[in-house]
């Protein structure tokens, strides 16, 4: 076997991830644990100052509330998240969140985030929830806080994280591997907080060759919060519900400064707005249809119908959003100055966030003032912020829960000390950036009170561990085995890369499980060919083959995207209707069925047996 040192960790609370959630639990652990003399260890896979979702930066901050301004109420960021999620929402953690998330984003101004204002000095909204800001430093702004917090002794970064281990139905810790060097590590503790992200690349991204691993979600996000929660055998919920954002064509461009702060229209190749045009069309969504904003995925839907029908591309209007803005200036020198001003911010909005898109641009002679950008629903995403759904099913919190939603500890999964936040947590979705810290922040300090309350160790089986350690480095050993089997590294008759493996899930995903090249489409027929490939995966699975620590971590990204893939397809499967048009469409149930799917739809795998368990769980409004 690999020679490998084992490195053991014993600690109170485990933080698993360095992304928003992460460093929101970190910042509001620290302040419980002095109190009760808690010892709190963050590990994140890559490096704090640029990991996770927010890792390239934002240009706007997608959740704030404005509660003390009286700008809106609680219940109205519960009944805007209700409507989009076409009335499938967890609203008593989306109101736990929604309470706390305007004193989040004060903190981050405080730690230094420039935030746009006013000549009032008022923030500038791009949209009713959403605050513009400069913010390319976000994330390194919001790690050095829970540096600063934590301590760096407690923080260990490039350590990548596979299994949880258990103690009976209770969390003990995890295992994982240095990406950097030859150490297997073992984390014991009381309590597990999991927040290690969503999916991206379970799906043939729209960009094969000349631009592979571009996505709108970051690629380094494999869905190990998926694939750790499952295998501790925690309830899943929303597995269904992928994200499929509309962006700038190639480079992944936020459409959100466009379509909300700069007013622009999106039209199709002949000219038409498919807002207008396929209005009708929402009538058949009825009561989501006619709600205000129109649902996300319903105007994914309106532009795909175009794109169905011959229409495309589809274009964002920057050229006429510009120069209607500009127009609206009547002085001819403040008006060419306007003119500036927006050009500027419109190539600022894709460098905070999406340099890419930036040098797509520059590269392609677009000037946005001059003319229109083509825009596209991209392939699909697993997260449980945005507007995603897919995580744990976890507690709510004890005044806001129905007795159905709570037990316990808010924020903590099914499994006893394991709790969940960002988009490890699923049904409450359009926590963005800013409300998945808020949510680090309140699971971070349940898990504390969880830890005071059950304060004994775990016991942890170390053969358990060292069978785990065997199966973890066996790509390595299966490598060094068969290497000099074939001339090329990547083709052997004895094992498989992590890229080939990488391939084939997206194939099978893309082609039956309503990718892109299927017009985000499928059927019972579809779905079972589907498991029957990915059941034919996880036994390849076993020949995974890394010829360093990277594949290494690469194998174990592509087993857990095989396990998020398996979890969707069967949830798909079960729920036999079309609830999301514009995410996915079932062929075989095409409408929406109030009567028998208002509900969720959990799943558990069972570890001992390895079978799966699929259930409904009554949807619950706590806001009228
Ligand atoms: S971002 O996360 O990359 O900034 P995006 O640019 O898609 O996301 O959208 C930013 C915010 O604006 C999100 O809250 C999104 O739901 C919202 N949004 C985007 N387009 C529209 C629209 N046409 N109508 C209403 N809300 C929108």
């Amino acid at each position: 076997m690999a020679n490998f040192e084992t490195v053991e960790v014993t600690t109170d609370l485990l933080i698993l991830g360095g992304g928003m959630a992460a460093c929101g639990a970190a910042v509001e652990a620290a302040h419980w644990a002095k109190k009760h003399n808690v010892k709190v260890t963050l590990v994140d896979k890559a490096a704090m100052d640029r990991s996770g979702a927010v890792a390239m930066g934002l240009s706007a901050i997608n959740q704030y509330v404005g509660l003390k301004d009286g700008e809106n109420t609680l219940e109205d960021y519960v009944k805007y998240v209700r409507n989009d999620l076409m009335g499938i929402t967890r609203e008593d953690l989306v109101a736990s969140i929604a309470r706390h998330v305007d004193s989040t984003v004060h903190l981050f101004e405080k730690w230094g985030l420039p935030i746009w204002k006013d000549a009032a000095g008022k923030y500038v909204h791009e949209g009713r929830w959403q605050l513009m800001i400069n913010g390319e430093s976000y994330k390194v702004i919001v790690a050095e806080a829970a540096k600063n917090a934590l301590g760096i002794s407690n923080i260990i970064e490039r350590v990548f994280i596979v299994e949880p281990l258990m103690d009976g139905d209770r969390i003990a810790g995890a295992v994982g591997f240095s990406v950097r060097e030859n150490k297997f590590y073992v984390f014991k503790a009381k309590a597990v907080l999991v927040s290690m992200g969503g999916a991206v690349h379970v799906f043939k991204p729209r960009s094969v060759g000349e631009g592979l691993g571009r996505a709108w979600y970051p690629p380094w996000n494999s869905g190990s919060s998926a694939y750790f929660t499952i295998r501790a055998g925690a309830e899943m919920t929303c597995q269904e519900v992928r994200f499929i954002p509309v962006r700038f064509k190639d480079g992944y461009g936020p459409v959100g400064a466009w379509f909300l702060l700069f007013k622009s229209r999106a039209t199709n190749a002949m000219g038409g707005d498919y807002m207008v045009e396929r209005k009708p069309e929402l009538q058949n969504w009825l009561p989501y249809g006619n709600v205000k904003p129109v649902p996300a995925n319903l105007r994914n839907y309106l532009g795909m119908l175009d794109v169905m029908a011959g229409k495309g591309p589809i274009y964002m209007r920057t050229e006429e959003a510009i120069q209607k803005l500009s127009e609206a200036v009547q002085d001819p020198k403040e008006r060419k100055k306007k003119l500036k001003e927006l050009e500027s911010e419109a190539w600022e909005d894709f460098l905070d966030m999406t340099i890419s898109q930036a040098i797509l641009w520059a590269g392609t002679n677009v000037e946005p003032e001059v003319k229109p950008s083509e825009i596209a629903a991209s392939e699909p995403y697993f997260i449980g912020s945005h507007s995603g759904a897919s995580g744990a099913w976890v507690s709510g919190p004890k005044d806001l829960a129905p007795p159905e939603y709570f037990w316990g500890y808010a924020n903590m999964s099914t499994v006893k000390g394991m709790f969940c936040a960002g988009d490890a947590s699923g049904a409450s979705s359009h926590k963005f950036s800013s409300g998945s810290l808020t949510e680090g922040r309140i699971a971070a300090k349940e898990a504390i009170r969880y830890i005071v309350e059950n304060n004994t160790q775990p016991k942890v089986d170390m053969a358990a561990v060292n069978a785990l350690k065997a199966k973890i480095l066996k790509p390595l050993d299966l490598f060094q085995e068969f290497k000099s089997a074939s001339s090329d590294p990547d083709i052997n008759p004895n094992f498989m890369k992590p890229k080939m493996f990488m391939f084939r899930l997206q194939k099978a995903m893309d082609e039956y499980g309503a990718g892109v090249t299927s017009q985000f489409t499928t059927n019972k027929m579809a779905l079972e060919k589907a498991l029957e490939l990915l059941g034919m995966l996880r036994e390849d699975a076993e020949k995974l083959a890394a010829e360093d620590l990277h594949e290494l971590m690469r194998c174990w990204e592509n087993v857990q995207r095989l396990w998020q893939a398996e979890v969707h397809i069967r949830t798909i499967l079960f729920r036999q209707e079309t609830r999301w048009p514009g995410y996915y469409m079932r062929a075989d149930f095409p409408k929406m069925d109030e009567a028998n799917w208002r509900v969720f739809v959990n799943a558990t795998w069972n570890p001992k047996s390895g079978d799966w368990k699929m259930e409904k769980k009554p949807v619950i409004n706590i806001v009228k």
